[in-house]
């Protein structure tokens, strides 16, 4: 019998679960595969009860669940590993306990399921012979080969309900509501939830703003008779020619951390401006729940698509979403360049043909 595992790294995505029941689904009954979750990313090669038996039983009733049944590690890299030693955090090479445990396994696939970070990791595993097929997940939506990432429509959908949200109080109360939206380097949220929810400016790190810009659009607002706006920040925008807004630098084992921007771009609106101006930080929010039936769709699709491409031995693959379509791509060209927002594309056109104010 043929034996596949499955694990899930990095932040959590909704329609994680629904990757892993799609793949029991399709490899237990359809091919009489075995398969095997892996706890918390590559943590569980190295822990006693890391690896468990996933059988159909086991993943009913998981599709609308957020979150994943797994469980996940941000930094579960095998190649620095951390650990608590004498009260201190290190970081060991577990490699070849890794590898060790992989060979006890006798797997026949490992499908790993994760952003950039765990996929670079799955190239590189790949690359020494594991039989390695990646499954793209991130609501940030960066990275590079596939059209979308499963997780990304529902955090779309939760930062715009959070912008029709901000409107009843920005209009009643005749102020500037500032929306700080996660995304990291990509500005893919902050313009499709800005768009979708109408923000009044939506600024994002492909493109640097300028806090007179900003001003510009809410003043002719003010002078058009609408006394209130709706700012869409990304937590990685930064002004020309200054900086991201860092909370927590990271290293080569800590990934660095952004936000705070809001307070910034609402500092010099309410006193540049002098409107009235409050911030929220959507936060983690954009990561919870349960995914939106198009991301159960994708994550369904990806997750029966990653056990063909295993059955078929097209190792160091990645499945992809591309015209409409499930493909494959290789792991090594998705990642050589992070996906980010085509700043004279039809999106940001389309923001622009509505009068939206893009900062610059
Ligand atoms: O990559 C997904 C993401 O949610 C980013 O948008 C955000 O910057 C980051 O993860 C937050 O990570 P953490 O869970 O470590 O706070």
């Amino acid at each position: 019998m043929k034996r596949l595992a499955i694990l899930t790294g990095g932040g959590d995505a909704p329609g994680l679960n629904a990757v892993i029941r799609a793949v029991v689904k399709t490899a237990v009954p359809q091919y009489g595969w075995e398969v095997l979750g892996v706890r918390n990313g590559f943590d569980g090669f190295v822990q006693d009860d890391g690896v468990f038996p996933l059988e159909v039983s086991s993943v009913r009733g998981i599709l609308p669940r957020g979150g994943t049944i797994l469980g996940t590690a941000n930094r579960g890299n095998p190649f620095a590993h951390k650990v608590v030693r004498g009260g201190s955090v290190v970081y060991e090479d577990s490699s070849q306990k890794v590898f060790d445990r992989l060979e006890r396994l006798g797997l026949d696939a490992l499908i790993v399921v994760g952003g950039d970070g765990t996929l670079r990791i799955a190239q590189e595993l790949h690359e020494i012979g594991v039989p390695v097929v990646g499954v793209p997940k991130t609501i940030d939506n960066d990275i590079g080969g596939t059209d979308f990432t499963f997780g990304f429509d529902t955090a779309v959908a939760t930062a715009t309900d959070a912008i029709d949200k901000l409107h009843t109080t920005a209009e009643s109360h005749h102020r500037v509501m500032v929306l700080e939206l996660m995304g990291r380097d990509a500005g893919f949220i902050t313009l499709y939830a800005g768009v979708a929810g109408g923000a009044d400016v939506i600024l994002i790190p492909e493109i640097p703003f300028d806090f007179g810009a900003v001003c510009s659009k809410i003043g002719s607002r003010v002078s058009q008779g609408s006394f209130f706006s709706i700012v869409a920040v990304s937590e990685g925008a930064f002004p020309k020619g200054g900086n991201q807004v860092v909370q927590f630098q990271g290293d080569s084992n800590l990934q660095t951390r952004l936000g705070g921007i809001s307070q910034t771009v609402a500092e010099y609106i309410s006193k540049t401006c002098h409107v009235e101006t409050r911030v929220t930080v959507l936060g983690h929010l954009q990561r919870g729940g349960g995914p939106t039936p198009y991301d159960r769709w994708l994550a369904t699709r990806f997750g029966a698509a990653a056990v063909h491409v295993a059955v078929e031995k097209n190792f160091g693959q990645m499945v992809a979403f591309c015209s409409n379509q499930i493909k494959t791509i290789s792991l090594k060209e998705a990642l050589a360049v992070p996906k980010r927002v085509d700043v004279d594309g039809d999106m940001v056109r389309t923001a622009r043909d509505l009068g939206i104010s893009l900062g610059d």
